[in-house]
């Protein structure tokens, strides 16, 4: 099996992505510089080195050591209120620090790379559930530098067709939906500290670590008044990033692919669901909208679920909420 540099390992989508590499038989390196992640998450058979992905000689000395074939780059910032505030951590962060990676790995002739996008790039959708063709419109900071990210992929992809570039660099760009949920069997989960996370913020409620969920806005054009977001069990995105390894390694064409169900639940849904789950009636308050939160998104899954043979297992939301809720429970005890 090949040897893949996992950045980002310690967050939450990295580590849960990490864990089911090394279940499947892959050699896992971690790059993290612990600035968000943590090491109690890193799985104990991955080798973790504590660094920066922008760091580009540290980069190129862990690809040869390691002999690194293929990379999954989720190393980022990822909150879209907090980008609203400080735009220009994200772009140093998001922009500045994936693009001398894509050059290290260039460089070092690393054949496969799976970045982690997000469907905030597509903005204020006129179609629900949106596809992938439907053009970048972000609306927000982080949006964007993900954007600008994809656009940097896409362009090296074209040079290399067109012959510019000499490599056999190819990449899958994967646009997540609203992330939540930990693993079943109770081995992982988020642990992100100050969450602004609809699902653990709706968790810590129910235990007591937060008086109330407060509702960011009951006037948009929606049935409830509240957000539409799809929530993808956090598995289930992992699991898609093999799929996308493997379809790389199988001789697939660079592309790009939204992970979701393709149904939403509202705001008003979520915390619904929470409190069924919990059998808690936590204190809800409605609040101002929250700068960046487009009303309304869904993924449109077909072209994953058709050429990545991507077959979900936890399209469940209320297992979504009683997961992370077990998680919470058990990092709170
Ligand atoms: N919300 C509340 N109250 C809260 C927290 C959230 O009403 O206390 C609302 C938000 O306003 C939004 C929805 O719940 O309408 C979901 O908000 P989250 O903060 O849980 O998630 P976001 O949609 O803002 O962002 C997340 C990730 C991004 C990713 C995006 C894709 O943080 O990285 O999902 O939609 F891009």
């Amino acid at each position: 099996m090949k040897t893949v540099l996992v950045t980002g390992g310690a967050g939450y989508i990295g580590s849960h992505t990490a864990c089911k590499l090394i279940e499947n038989g892959h050699q896992v390196v971690i790059l993290d510089n612990l600035s968000t992640g943590f090491k109690s998450v890193v799985p104990k058979d991955a080798v973790f080195i504590e660094g920066d992905v922008g760091d580009s000689d540290t980069v190129t000395q862990l690809i040869e050591t390691h002999g690194i074939e293929d990379i999954v780059h989720f190393a980022a910032h990822l909150l879209v209120p907090e980008s609203v505030a400080q735009p220009n951590r994200y772009y140093k962060n998001n922009v500045v620090a994936s693009q001398n990676l894509i050059n290290a790995a260039l460089a070092a002739n690393i054949k496969h790379f799976i970045f982690s996008s997000t469907c905030a790039v597509y903005g204020m959708v006129k179609t629900f559930p949106v596809d992938e063709n439907v053009s970048m419109q972000p609306i927000s900071p982080y949006g964007r530098t993900k954007c600008v990210t994809e656009w940097s992929l896409q362009d090296t992809n074209t040079a290399i067709q067109s012959g510019y570039i000499e490599s056999d660099f190819k990449y899958v760009a994967l646009r997540y939906f609203n992330v939540a949920g930990a693993r079943p069997d109770g081995k992982l989960g988020q642990v992100t500290e100050n969450t602004t996370h609809l699902i653990k913020v709706c968790a810590e409620a129910v235990l007591g670590v937060r008086d109330q969920v407060t509702i960011f806005g009951t006037d948009y054009a929606t049935a409830d008044g509240t957000c539409i977001r799809d929530y993808i069990h956090v598995d289930d995105l992992a699991q898609a990033h093999l799929d996308a390894l493997d379809y790389l390694q199988k001789g697939g064409s660079s592309d790009v692919f939204n992970c979701g169900y393709g149904h939403g639940y509202s705001v008003r849904e979520i915390i619904d669901v929470m409190k069924k789950v919990s059998g808690v009636d936590f204190k809800v308050i409605e609040g101002q909208r929250r700068d960046g939160d487009p009303p309304a998104i869904a993924a449109d899954n077909s072209k994953i679920k058709t050429k990545l043979q991507w077959s979900p297992a936890h399209n469940d939301i209320e297992l979504i909420c009683r997961t992370a809720l077990d998680w919470e429970t058990k990092i709170r005890n």
